[in-house]
């Protein structure tokens, strides 16, 4: 499939005497995509019920006329002032019970029915309108889900909508009684009518309370994304997508995704970088304008399985943003780097953030691929240089993996509502094992908690998954290939209980999890082969093969055939002896890499992509800093 470029445009930024001198440049440019039209709603509907559609249909055909498809954003994560006016109590209540207010972005609870009808009339607004325009050759759904901390709403609204839906789920107030536990501390129900959102107790709420709310809040995203993909397939048979962002796993994105064509993501690399990653002040300084070696490509793979192969970047960092403690200058080359990771890793388009630098309000200090004077800024060649090769490098066909990683949303809820260790996030669990796939120079495949068919993969990873699903246990007991399971997998019930038989109870593996601690950060548990657990381990009782053993005497990682149990958090060393050894046997070919070195093979290429700030030598070829460099298989 051929790759694309695009890049975001707000025409109503701009005076429209601009538009097609920009949209001339941007064909000029070789870009094949605009997405306009998701922060619009106020000119688009000034006052309620009044349309102004003619500036938008002038904007749309003036890009189209230039040649370029126009992906059409629908504006549900920007509702207009006067919105408020009419549905005063549609704010989101963060968890201290203050309401949030108007005057930035994303300020909508999900659950309110008033706002779910407001979304549901400009979405038909918008489709009925633009639906058969033979510009639009895309949508998109809102904008982020769950960006700056919107998923979960202590509100009124909320309150309601999960006494609903624990109604359905339980049926009566006995069984979510049982189910819930709530005979401990006299926290029995007699009507879901007594039951209130799990903030503002007195200590810790019941964790299977705080995770029926975070399944809840979940489905809320799922449900309000579906109204809208519902509305849109009546009037058009362009694809949808919504635009996720990175390390944001409040609601289960596998689901949204079920309702979409696409998965696309939001690639900020040094703003990541930045702001939400465990890594050492060295590494920050390392790839402070490079961005996180493994951040990225993780997202990729993630978001690739979220749309069951068709995914995007919707919008490509293109030089420093504005949003994170520090907001460094990418490296010359990083622009470039970055679009052709994406590619390398199946992106069907990647488009850059934003067209033109915005001289007001809170982006102003956010890069653009022109200045705001209109002279090109750096990742403007940068972009034209890829839109070259793209031209030159026919197709980029994603290949598959020997490796897959199961990656669990409901996991990420369960350990932050009670990680038992300060340290015990999941995705930071699951990010890890991901890294250390990569230093070993493998094309990843990430796996959804249901995945019911293993056949294609030698290796298959599931840390921390909280509880396996059925099919992926019935699938890891029919599985040829290896199987590492653990830590903590496996340990909970989907109410949140402990399971007994205890865990990890995995199909023909005799082993126990008789005790676990948690660790703080400088009390490693050593391993006798070396390296050390770290953050948490297990005391597990087996009558299975005992591969590896801590230095206090208990087993690290057991085995029965080729499944793997492994009893604690292995640091760097541990993991990539452990899974060197499992790729080794079962003939996965493995390339330690040096640091910031990573490769990715398409279907035709072998992709390398350097994110040091120093060339890196690898047999006979010289990867320039922040460069790319791609060979024939
Ligand atoms: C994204 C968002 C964009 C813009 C950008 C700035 O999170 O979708 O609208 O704010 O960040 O980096």
């Amino acid at each position: 499939m051929k790759r694309t470029l695009g890049v975001c445009y707000y025409p109503e930024h701009w005076p429209e005497s601009q538009w097609a001198e920009d949209a001339a440049r941007m064909a000029a440019l070789g870009l094949t995509w605009v997405r306009i039209g998701e922060f619009a709603w106020s000119r688009i509907e000034p006052t309620p019920g009044t349309f102004q559609w003619d500036w938008l249909d002038r904007a749309i055909e003036t890009l189209g006329n230039a040649g370029l498809k126009v992906v059409l954003g629908t504006p549900t994560a920007t509702p207009p002032r006067w919105m408020l006016d009419k549905h005063p109590d549609m704010l989101a209540v963060d968890e201290q019970g203050r309401t949030r207010g108007f005057g930035s972005r994303r300020h909508y609870c999900f659950s309110h029915r008033g706002y779910r009808a407001e979304s549901a009339r400009i979405t038909t607004a918008l489709a009925e309108r633009y639906g058969k325009n033979p510009h639009i050759a895309a949508w998109q759904t809102d904008n982020e889900y769950a960006c700056h901390n919107t998923v979960l709403s202590y509100s009124q609204s909320a309150l309601h909508a999960f006494r609903d839906w624990l109604a359905q789920r339980y049926q009566s107030p006995d069984a979510l009684n049982r189910a819930w536990g709530n005979v401990f501390w006299s926290m029995e129900y007699a009507d879901f009518n007594d039951i209130a959102l799990p903030n503002l107790t007195v200590t810790e709420a019941n964790p299977a309370h705080t995770m029926a709310f975070r399944r809840f809040a979940s489905d809320e995203v799922v449900s309000f994304n579906r109204i809208q993909t519902d509305i849109i397939r009546k009037y058009s048979d362009a694809p949808i997508a919504h635009n996720y962002m990175g390390r944001i796993t409040d609601f289960d994105h596998f689901a949204t995704g079920a309702d979409l064509d696409i998965a696309s993501w939001d690639a900020y690399p040094l703003g990541f970088l930045s702001d939400r990653l465990e890594v050492t002040p060295e590494h920050k300084r390392r790839f402070v304008r490079q961005g996180d070696p493994d951040f990225q490509a993780f997202h990729h793979d993630l978001y690739r399985a979220v749309g069951r192969g068709r995914w995007w970047i919707m919008e490509q960092q293109p030089g420093p943003v504005n949003w994170a403690p520090w907001n460094a200058d990418p490296l010359p080359g990083m622009a470039r780097l970055w679009a052709w990771e994406a590619f390398a890793h199946g992106a069907e388009a990647v488009c850059y953030f934003r067209w033109r630098q915005a001289p007001f309000a809170q982006e102003q200090m956010h890069a653009g691929l022109l200045r705001p004077d209109s002279a090109p800024a750096q990742a403007f060649h940068e972009a034209a240089q890829v839109a070259q090769e793209l031209a030159a490098m026919p197709d980029v066909d994603c290949a598959r993996a020997d490796v897959a990683l199961v990656f669990d949303y409901a996991s990420a809820w369960a350990w932050e509502t009670q990680p038992q260790g300060r340290d015990f996030d999941y995705f930071r669990l699951a990010f890890a094992f991901y890294r250390g796939l990569r230093r070993l120079g493998l094309n990843v495949d990430i796996l959804p908690p249901d995945a019911d068919d293993l056949s294609a993969y030698k290796l298959v990873l599931a840390p921390g998954v909280a509880t396996l699903s059925e099919p992926l246990l019935a699938a890891l007991a029919k599985h040829k290939g290896a199987s590492l399971i653990g830590p903590r997998s496996n340990s909970k019930t989907p109410e949140f209980s402990t399971p007994v038989p205890l865990p990890p109870n995995l199909p023909n593996l005799r082993a126990t999890v008789a005790r676990v601690e948690s660790l703080p950060p400088d009390v490693p548990v050593p391993l006798t082969q070396g390296g050390n657990f770290l953050h948490w381990r297990e005391k597990v009782e087996t009558e299975a093969t005992v591969i590896e053993a801590t230095a206090d005497g208990w087993p690290a990682l057991v085995a029965t055939g080729g499944l793997h149990y492994l009893c604690g958090w292995p640091d760097e060393a541990a993991l990539d002896r452990i899974l060197t050894t499992l790729c080794d046997a079962k003939g996965i070919p493995t390339d330690p890499l040096p640091e910031g070195l990573r490769r990715r093979d398409s279907a035709t290429h072998r992709f390398w992509f350097n994110y040091n700030a120093v060339p890196v030598e690898r047999g006979d070829i010289t990867i320039p800093a922040a460069g790319v460099h791609w060979e024939k298989l």
